[in-house]
């Protein structure tokens, strides 16, 4: 074949135990857990043809982008070993996503493992091969992975950890694991409202906040704390215990920012306002009981995380205490979700 396309929708996820360290080929110095989204999604299509000098063009909702196209060149040279048929080809991707940008949704992760669903696709189309979904699903998640750590969980509905761990023995490091089949029903439309506290850059790439773990002196503790949060965090969603889930997504959290704070160099990633809220949010839970939680990402944003049953009263709380420390009063909703789709 000398020329298709094909095009996969595929979600963000958000960290419950957070991957924040890496080595050799993008593994992961700690196992992890995410809970996948459902309305934060990148759709892409990819269409190949014929080598040209060219092979690598990438739109991003209309508009070339030179560094993402960039960083997909880097990641097809590198699949060479795996997919010798990459090089052959020229490709047009174009991607967009159904959120904003720079809102604490971790895009890679989405556009990644869109990505990386692209090419398996692809890859049957050309040799006429299909594979198993289990299989597919897993070479996805291996390629993904090499985009992006964490869009390997991506692949998965609901829930999906990544990387080894003694507490589950189908967990690897080099693709991650669907755990769905192991949840309470509490986790199955757990609800994840995204606080947006600011929408400015990053000011740290993911790449180079890994690489603050490198010598980091508290690299062997945090690894220690990860693998006994993972256990505990995948003993939380057989069992449902809230109470529990709350104090490990917070405590994890807080570990990885304070692990910012105390890298060289350091980062404060955190704004005034997210610590009012996080106040304000530990104050409604220990006053009504409501068991609402929060995690947060490599940014500012606050993931405030909660049973669907409790939406009407942490809607209520969001709009009347937390609203005005949020740039514009903005909030995006969403719930646990059912994976990436072909479309
Ligand atoms: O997948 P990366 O390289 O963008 O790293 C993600 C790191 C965190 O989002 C902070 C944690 C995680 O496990 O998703």
């Amino acid at each position: 074949m000398k020329k298709g396309i094909v095009a996969w929708e595929s979600p963000s996820n958000i960290a419950l135990i957070k991957y924040w360290g890496k080595m050799g080929r993008q593994y992961p110095c700690n196992p992890s857990v995410s809970m996948t989204l459902k309305n934060a999604v990148s759709r892409t299509q990819l269409s190949f043809s014929e080598r040209k000098e060219k092979w690598i063009n990438f739109e991003f909702e209309g508009k070339e982008n030179l560094d993402f196209a960039k960083r997909i060149e880097t990641l097809f040279e590198g699949l060479n070993e795996e997919l010798l048929l990459l090089s052959q080809y020229s490709y047009s991707i174009t991607s967009e996503n159904t959120f904003p940008h720079s809102t604490g949704i971790a895009s890679s992760a989405s556009a990644m493992s869109a990505l990386a669903l692209c090419i398996c696709s692809m890859e049957e189309l050309i040799t006429g091969k299909k594979l198993e979904r289990d299989e597919f699903l897993q070479k996805a998640s291996f390629l993904a992975r090499l985009g992006s750590g964490s869009a390997s969980r991506s692949i998965y509905e609901s829930y999906a950890t990544w990387g080894k761990s003694s507490a589950f023995s189908k967990a690897s490091d080099d693709y991650a694991t669907p755990f769905s089949k192991y949840i309470h029903p509490i986790f199955k439309d757990y609800q994840d409202y995204i606080l947006l506290v600011s929408s400015k850059k990053k000011k740290v790439s993911s790449t180079a906040g890994h690489g603050l773990m490198k010598n980091h002196p508290f690299a062997q503790a945090r690894y220690d704390q990860a693998n006994s949060n993972f256990e505990r965090m995948l003993g939380i969603l057989r069992s449902g215990d809230l109470d529990d889930f709350i104090e490990v997504i917070e405590n994890e959290a807080l570990s990885l920012h304070g692990l910012m704070m105390n890298s060289t160099p350091s980062f404060t990633l955190m704004k005034p306002n997210t610590l009012e809220a996080i106040e304000l949010i530990r104050e409604f839970r220990n006053e009504t009981k409501i068991p609402v939680g929060f995690t947060l990402d490599a940014g500012p944003n606050i993931h405030l995380m909660f049973p669907k049953k409790d939406s009407v009263k942490v809607d209520a709380f969001v709009n009347k205490q937390l609203k005005e420390l949020l740039e514009d009063g903005r909030y995006l909703k969403d719930e646990t979700g059912f994976g990436p789709k072909q479309i």
